[in-house]
């Protein structure tokens, strides 16, 4: 099969991008528990190319050469042993949750053929793959900071007339936060830049704030916000402007601060940052929402298998409104 494939960490992460190869490598056998799955569409995320200036080993350990992409959409080609509620052809979607949870060794999605935990794998009906390739990593982040938690940490149990702002609401994972903050019945707040106004409208977003010439802890100061979900991790939010927005008790949730101070900067609100954990109870319920019309994936570009490397670039820019697609 043709697999994308990194050699080595890069500190200068363009430069590993431009390093990446397509290579000829052997379809990998799903073992106990996994499924082989044979690609149709993946999806870029910005952990993809974060992983390969060597700076989050700890957390997803690489082994080399290793295949990128978390996101994948496509069909059953093979069982692995114990699998019993996944058949061969069925069309699923999943975040391959991390090279470190892989034991069969790295086995990314940006590849022909991929091998995905079970567990992690969502049956997708008679969505486009296309579409449905976008949810998975994104949405998952999306539902678990603003409604449960993941393993012992409790995050956001947004509710009807909770006021919600989302910073970054244009991104991958702020238009799923978007969406389900207001379909939850939650008034919505957004930073974005004017040209995205609509775009974020579009979604949901009741109040827009251009982050460029406009200071939201002055426009919001205030108002007793339940809830800030932090799609973009600068310290300024939590320390400067959240404390201003929320109300006593409120919560600060950020998908992006993981400076190991910020667990400190304040006293007035509660903080919490996360890694998403890829399940398929939580996927599940989104692609009901989205077979119910309820959830939609926005994709701002679909590039082929032989582009992923511009693909990835685009993520890197930080400008994408919505998803960065791959098609097989
Ligand atoms: N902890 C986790 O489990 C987890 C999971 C997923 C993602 N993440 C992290 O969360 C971050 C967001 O991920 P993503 O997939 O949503 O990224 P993304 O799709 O690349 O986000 C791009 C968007 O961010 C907007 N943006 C950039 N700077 C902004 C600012 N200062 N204020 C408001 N909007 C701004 C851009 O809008 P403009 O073009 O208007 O600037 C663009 O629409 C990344 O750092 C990612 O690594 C963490």
């Amino acid at each position: 099969m043709k697999a994308w494939r990194l050699q080595k960490y890069n500190k200068d992460v363009g430069a590993a991008i431009d390093s990446l190869t397509l290579e000829d490598i052997p379809v990998p056998e799903p073992q106990d528990g996994n499924v082989l799955i044979k690609t149709a569409c993946c999806s870029v995320n910005p952990v993809d190319w974060k992983l390969f200036s060597g700076a989050m080993d700890a957390m997803f350990p690489q082994v080399f050469p290793s295949t990128p992409g978390f996101d994948v959409a496509g069909v059953v080609e093979k069982v692995g042993p114990g699998v019993t509620d996944l058949a061969v052809g069925d069309r699923i979607t999943c975040d391959l949750g991390g090279a470190s949870s892989n034991k069969q060794g790295p086995s990314g999605a940006f590849a022909e053929y991929c091998i995905a935990p079970v567990d992690f794998c969502s049956k997708v009906g008679d969505i486009d793959f296309e579409t449905v390739v976008g949810l998975p990593l994104a949405g998952i982040t999306a539902f678990q900071g603003l409604f449960t938690g993941i393993h012992k940490q409790d995050l956001g149990h947004c509710k009807e007339g909770d006021k919600v702002l989302i910073l970054g609401g244009a991104g991958g994972v702020g238009t799923f936060a978007l969406q389900l903050a207001s379909n939850a019945g939650c008034h919505v707040a957004t930073t974005a830049s004017p040209a995205k106004f609509d775009f974020v409208k579009g979604l949901g977003a009741k109040e827009i704030i251009n982050y460029h010439d406009q200071d939201w802890g002055e426009v919001l100061a205030g108002q007793d916000y339940d809830l800030i979900f932090d799609c973009i991790g600068l310290m300024d939010d939590l320390k400067v402007r959240a404390p201003k927005v929320l109300k006593k008790g409120g919560k600060f949730i950020s998908i992006a601060n993981f400076d190991p101070s910020a667990a400190k900067a304040t006293d007035d609100i509660e903080f919490a940052v996360f890694l998403t954990v890829s399940n398929r109870t939580d996927l599940d319920k989104m692609v009901q929402m989205m077979k119910d019309g309820k959830l939609k994936v926005v994709n701002d570009t679909v590039y082929p298998f032989a582009e992923t490397q511009a693909a990835l670039k685009q993520s890197m820019g930080g400008r994408t409104s919505g998803k960065v697609v791959i098609k097989l």
